[in-house]
């Protein structure tokens, strides 16, 4: 599958990417980064970052540095303040590349229609950019895998919301809105999906280079937090485009509150239906996920 990662690392999105870098089945074009648990130049700097501890010789591009809507948040407190918990990575081996979004419009145009795939992991800024200023690009997307929102759990981001919706609203209800296949992964799944100190032996036991690496990130998530798990939100959309079999589907319609409580996901029977992932084999999911980290 052919993808570009769309990301704000961000601890979890770090430990997504490493996965995704592992994987052989999954074909990685590109990163392009945006604003959202930390600001852009952080956000590109860690992309960066990332592609290096794995040797791995791909472009990142800078997207949106501020949300379509909003005044943006941000969360330090969880991911610290270089949004990788101090974790020391090698220099980027290149400087990151403009235009994100032009980056993504012209691959789309190059690309035979339908075999594209953005995973996005963070505030939908640079998609719904996309969409507004490359509509014919855009449509040519074979599809959207989002981490975001809530349905019925409470949100990270206020009760009603999850942080990547209410960190850009109108770009996440842009998506939501768009004719191409978009399939989301709210809180309700990604929370189900956790680690715990015990997994970190396994992983740095494997002694390959994903698995070492995501284990220092998911060691550094439990530093300040007194909880015995941490839920492994981003990965979880790795996880769904290598392995939908893992993942119970519903089509729901769907918008994305603007006004009253910013970034809730309400019901729209005038909108198409978007693919909402509700259930997840958290068992299986789990040990695909430490299987690929560690090959
Ligand atoms: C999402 O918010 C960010 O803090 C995480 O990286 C993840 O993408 C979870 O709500
Ligand atoms: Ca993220």
């Amino acid at each position: 599958m052919r993808v570009i990662i769309d990301t704000d690392p961000g601890l979890d999105d770090a430990v997504a990417i490493l996965y995704a870098l592992a994987e052989s089945k999954l074909d990685v074009q590109a990163i392009t980064s945006v604003a959202g648990n930390i600001g852009l130049e952080r956000t590109t700097e860690n992309a960066g970052r990332l592609l290096a501890a794995m040797g791995a010789e791909l472009p990142v591009f800078m997207g949106a540095e501020r949300p379509l809507s909003g005044p943006g948040r941000n969360e330090a407190a969880i991911h610290g303040a270089d949004g990788l918990g101090g974790v020391v990575l090698p220099a980027p081996r290149s400087a990151p590349l403009p235009d994100a979004v032009g980056f993504m419009a012209r691959m789309l145009q190059d690309a035979p229609i339908g075999t594209l795939t953005i995973l996005a992991l963070a505030p939908l800024s640079n998609l719904a950019l996309l969409a507004r200023e490359h509509p014919a690009a855009f449509a040519r997307l074979g599809g959207i895998i989002a981490m975001g929102g809530t349905v019925h759990e409470l949100g990270n981001a206020g009760p009603f919301a999850e942080f990547n919706f209410a960190s850009d609203p109108l770009a996440a209800d842009i998506v939501l809105g768009a004719s191409v296949p978009v399939t989301i992964i709210p809180l309700d799944v990604t929370r189900k999906i956790r680690v715990t100190r015990a997994d970190l032996n396994a992983l740095r036991h494997s002694g390959r280079p994903a698995a070492t690496t995501a284990a220092a990130f998911i060691d550094a998530y439990f530093v300040g937090s007194a909880h015995k798990s941490r839920p492994l939100h981003d990965p979880c959309v790795m996880l769904l485009a290598l392995n939908p079999d893992l993942f119970g589907i519903r089509e729901m319609r769907m918008r994305v509150d603007t006004y009253e409580h910013p970034g809730r996901l309400v019901p729209d029977a005038t909108r198409s239906p978007i693919r909402v992932a509700m259930r997840i084999d958290t068992d299986r999911a789990r040990s695909t996920l430490w299987a690929g980290l560690s090959q």
